[in-house]
C-alpha cells in the first residue's frame, strides 16, 4: 500500500497512449513559492501532479520538495517547461538535461517550448520554433522526456509545427478560465489529437469575484475557486491551479465529489470576455 493515498483524480490520455491527472498544482515565481505547501500537497492533499517551467526559478527548491516527501518518481507527474532564450536545437537540449539536474530526476513527464516566439535574431520564430521542436522531439525519443508539448501557441503555429515536423505535440497549455475561452482553438486541439491543458484556472483570482461564480458557488456550497476548478475538469480540460497556502491547495483539490448542472456549465461559458491575465500569444508571427 502506498504511503501517502493519491487523490482519486481522474487522468485524460495522451496520444501516445500516457495519462496525464487532469489536476495538477502549479507553481511560480510570481507570488512565491512554498517549500512546505508543495510537501503538503503531494503527502497530505494526494496531489501527484506539478507543473513547473525553468522561468518560474523553482526547480532545485520542487526538487527538494519531491525528495522530502518521499513519494516514488514513478507515481508522479512533472512538466517543466523550455524558456525561449533556449530555443535552438543544441541550446534546447542542454537546458533540458540541465532542468533534469536541476530537480534531481532523470527524466519529465512532459516537456513544453513555453511561447511561440524566440529570442534569438537572425531567424524567423517559425524556423527557431520547428529547430527547437526536433530537440524535444530527440529528447522524447530517447526517452528523457516521455511526452513533449507546446504552451501559448495558437492554431497558425501548430499548423506550421505540423507541416516542419514529424511529433504532433502531445498536449498545448493554454490560459483557460471563465473570462478566456479559446473555443476554436479548443476544438482544434481535439481534432489533431493535442490533450488541451489550461493554465490560470482562477484568473489569478479575478474570476472569484464574479457574481455569476459567486452565486453559482453558493447553491452548491462551495467555493468560488472549487466552481471554476471543477468547470474547467468538467470541459475536460488538464487543470493546473496554483497556490502557496496549504488551506487552498486543500480547497482547490475537493473538486471530485460534486457536478456542477448543465445550467451552471452554460452560465460559465457565457462569461468569455476575451481578456488575458497573463500573456497574449496574439501578435506573435
Ligand atoms: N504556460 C504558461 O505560460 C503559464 C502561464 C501562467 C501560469 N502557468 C501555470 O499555471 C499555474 C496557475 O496559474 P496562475 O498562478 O497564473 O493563476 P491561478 O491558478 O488562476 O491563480 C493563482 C492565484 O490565485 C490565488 N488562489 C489560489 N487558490 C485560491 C483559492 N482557493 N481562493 C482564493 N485565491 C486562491 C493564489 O494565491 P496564493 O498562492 O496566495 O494562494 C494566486 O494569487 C501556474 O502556477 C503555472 O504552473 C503557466
Amino acid at each position: 500500500m502506498a504511503l501517502f493515498p493519491a487523490l482519486s483524480c481522474p487522468t485524460v490520455q495522451l496520444s501516445n497512449g500516457l495519462e496525464i491527472p487532469i489536476l495538477g498544482l502549479g507553481t511560480s515565481h510570481n507570488g512565491g513559492y512554498s517549500h512546505d505547501a508543495v510537501v503538503y500537497a503531494l503527502t497530505e492533499c494526494g496531489i501527484r501532479h506539478l507543473d513547473t517551467a525553468k522561468r518560474y526559478g523553482c526547480e532545485e527548491k520542487l526538487g527538494e520538495a519531491i525528495e522530502e516527501s518521499g513519494l516514488l518518481r514513478s507515481d508522479l507527474w512533472l512538466t517543466n517547461k523550455l524558456w525561449p532564450g533556449d530555443y535552438g536545437y543544441k541550446a534546447a537540449k542542454k537546458a533540458c538535461l540541465d532542468s533534469c539536474t536541476a530537480m534531481g530526476v532523470e527524466y519529465f513527464d512532459l516537456y513544453l517550448m513555453h511561447w511561440p516566439e524566440s529570442l534569438k535574431v537572425g531567424s524567423s520564430n517559425r524556423e527557431i520554433r520547428a529547430e527547437t521542436w526536433r530537440a524535444l522531439e530527440d529528447l522524447y525519443k530517447e526517452g528523457v522526456c516521455h511526452a513533449i508539448g507546446v504552451s501559448n501557441f495558437l492554431v497558425c503555429h501548430l499548423e506550421q509545427l505540423k507541416e516542419d515536423c514529424n511529433v504532433v505535440p502531445h498536449v498545448n497549455q493554454v490560459e483557460y478560465h471563465p473570462f478566456q475561452q479559446p473555443n476554436r482553438l479548443m476544438e482544434y486541439c481535439q481534432k489533431d489529437g493535442i490533450v488541451f491543458e489550461g493554465y490560470s484556472p482562477l484568473a489569478k483570482g479575478q474570476v472569484l469575484s464574479d457574481p455569476v461564480v459567486q452565486q453559482i458557488a453558493k447553491k452548491h456550497g462551495r467555493t468560488a475557486a472549487q466552481i471554476c476548478i471543477r468547470w474547467s475538469i468538467q470541459n475536460g480540460v488538464v487543470t493546473i491551479p496554483k497556490s502557496v497556502k496549504k488551506n487552498r491547495i486543500q480547497e482547490n483539490c475537493q473538486v471530485f465529489g460534486f457536478q456542477l448542472d448543465e445550467e451552471d456549465m452554460v452560465a460559465l461559458g457565457n462569461l468569455h470576455d476575451g481578456r488575458h491575465v497573463t500573456w497574449d500569444p496574439t501578435n506573435v508571427d
